[in-house]
C-alpha cells in the first residue's frame, strides 16, 4: 500500500517529464508549474501524506520530495531559457505571424548639415573665388591679441562694446570677443600682400535671448597689400554680399567706430524678408546691419612693424572686416530664435541639408 504511493508519484513525475517536453510558450509552461507546484499540486499534495505514513518511511518520504522537487524545478528552468531564446530568435527573424524578410527594409537616418557649416561653406567658397585665404586662430585669447594689439589698451572706454569673459583675470586670459585677434596672429606669421579670412567661435559675456548667445560664430576678413584703399573694400564686400544674397539687393556703408580701424563702417543690406519696405525683421527701417569694417588703423600696423618692418604703415595700407555667422544664417533661413541653433532638434536640423 505504501510502495504504491510512491511508485503513484514517481510516474506523475515520469508524465510530468514527458509532458514539459512539449511546451513552446510560457502560457502552458505556467500550467505545467501549477500541476506540480501549485497548491494542489503533486509536491504539496505528497507532502501532506508523510503524516499518514508509518513512522520508519517518513525519513524516505521526504528525501524523496527534495529529490522530484529538485527535478521538476531543473526541468522547469531549462524550459524556461529554451522559451526566452527561442522568442529573441523569432522576434528577429518575425513580426507577428509574418517572416520579416518579406518588409520593405527600414531605411536609416540620414546625417545633415547643420544651418551654420552650410553657410559657412557658402561664405567661404565666396572669398575663394576672390582669392582669399583660410585661416584660423585659437579661441582662448590674450589680452594683448584681442584687445591691446588692435589699438584698444586697458581702461580705453571701447572695450565696453565687447562684454568679455575672462578665464584668468589677473594673467589675461579671456575667450575672445571677435576673431578679430587672428589679424594680428596673421600679419605675425605672413608677409604683405594677402588677403585672408579667418572663422571661428566668439565669446562674450550675454544672456540667451532670441538674437543673444553668449557663444557665436563670426567670419573675419583681412587685405594688406600696397595701395589697397577704401574702394577696394567696398568693391570686395558688395561682390559677396550680392552673391551670398541676392544680386537684387542694395548695400548702405554708414560711419561707425572700430579702435582698429579708421575710417570704420557699418554696413547693411536692404531687407531680404520685405525689400526694404519695412518690416518687423528689419525693425521697420528696410535695412539689416551685418558688418563691421574698416581700413586697418596706422597703430594696429604700428605695434606689427616694431618687429616687422614690412608692416609700417608708411608703406603699406589694408582693410578689415567681421560678421556674425549667426545673423547671415538666421536671415538667409528665415530663422527668428538663434537658439534653434543650438538645440540639436533632429526636426530643425534636417530642413537645411
Ligand atoms: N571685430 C568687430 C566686432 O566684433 C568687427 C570688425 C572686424 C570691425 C574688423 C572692423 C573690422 O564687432
Amino acid at each position: 500500500m505504501n510502495n504504491e504511493i510512491f511508485e503513484k508519484a514517481e510516474k506523475e513525475i515520469e508524465i510530468a517529464q514527458h509532458g514539459i517536453k512539449n511546451i513552446s510558450d510560457n502560457e502552458k509552461l505556467e500550467q505545467w508549474r501549477i500541476k506540480y507546484f501549485g497548491r494542489k499540486g503533486l509536491i504539496l499534495s505528497f507532502t501532506q501524506k508523510i503524516g499518514g505514513l508509518p513512522e520508519e518511511l517518513r525519513p524516505l518520504a521526504g528525501r524523496k520530495i527534495n529529490e522530484w522537487k529538485n527535478y521538476l524545478n531543473s526541468l522547469y528552468e531549462n524550459k524556461k531559457k529554451e522559451i526566452i531564446s527561442s522568442s529573441a530568435i523569432k522576434e528577429t527573424f518575425h513580426h507577428g505571424s509574418m517572416p520579416l524578410y518579406t518588409y520593405p527594409g527600414k531605411e536609416p537616418d540620414y546625417a545633415y548639415l547643420h544651418p551654420l557649416t552650410i553657410v559657412t561653406k557658402n561664405m567661404v567658397d565666396i572669398f575663394k573665388k576672390m582669392g582669399f585665404g583660410i585661416h584660423t586662430g585659437p579661441e582662448i585669447e590674450t589680452d594683448y591679441y584681442n584687445f591691446s594689439a588692435l589699438n584698444t589698451p586697458e581702461n580705453h572706454p571701447a572695450r565696453d562694446m565687447w562684454d568679455t569673459l575672462y578665464l584668468d583675470y589677473h594673467e589675461k586670459i579671456l575667450l575672445r570677443t571677435h576673431t578679430s585677434p587672428v589679424q594680428i596672429r596673421i600679419m605675425k606669421k605672413i608677409k604683405p600682400p594677402f588677403r585672408i579670412i579667418a572663422v571661428g567661435k566668439c565669446f562674450r559675456r550675454d544672456a540667451f535671448d532670441s538674437s543673444h548667445s553668449p557663444v557665436f560664430h563670426q567670419m573675419e576678413g583681412l587685405m594688406v597689400g600696397h595701395g589697397i584703399n577704401f574702394a577696394h573694400l567696398k568693391g570686395i564686400l558688395i561682390y559677396f554680399l550680392k552673391e551670398l544674397f541676392d544680386s537684387e539687393i542694395k548695400v548702405r556703408f554708414l560711419p561707425a567706430y572700430f579702435p582698429f580701424t579708421e575710417p570704420s563702417a557699418e554696413i547693411s543690406i536692404s531687407c531680404v524678408i520685405c525689400k526694404g519696405k519695412g518690416c518687423s525683421t528689419c525693425g521697420g527701417s528696410g535695412w539689416l546691419e551685418i558688418l563691421g569694417a574698416g581700413m586697418v588703423h596706422p597703430e594696429v600696423f604700428g605695434n606689427i612693424s616694431r618687429k616687422d618692418p614690412a608692416y609700417s604703415p608708411d608703406k603699406i595700407t589694408g582693410f578689415a572686416f567681421g560678421m556674425g555667422i549667426e545673423r547671415i544664417a538666421m536671415l538667409k533661413y528665415g530663422i527668428d530664435d538663434i537658439r534653434h541653433f543650438y538645440n540639436n532638434d533632429i526636426r530643425f536640423i534636417s530642413q537645411f541639408g
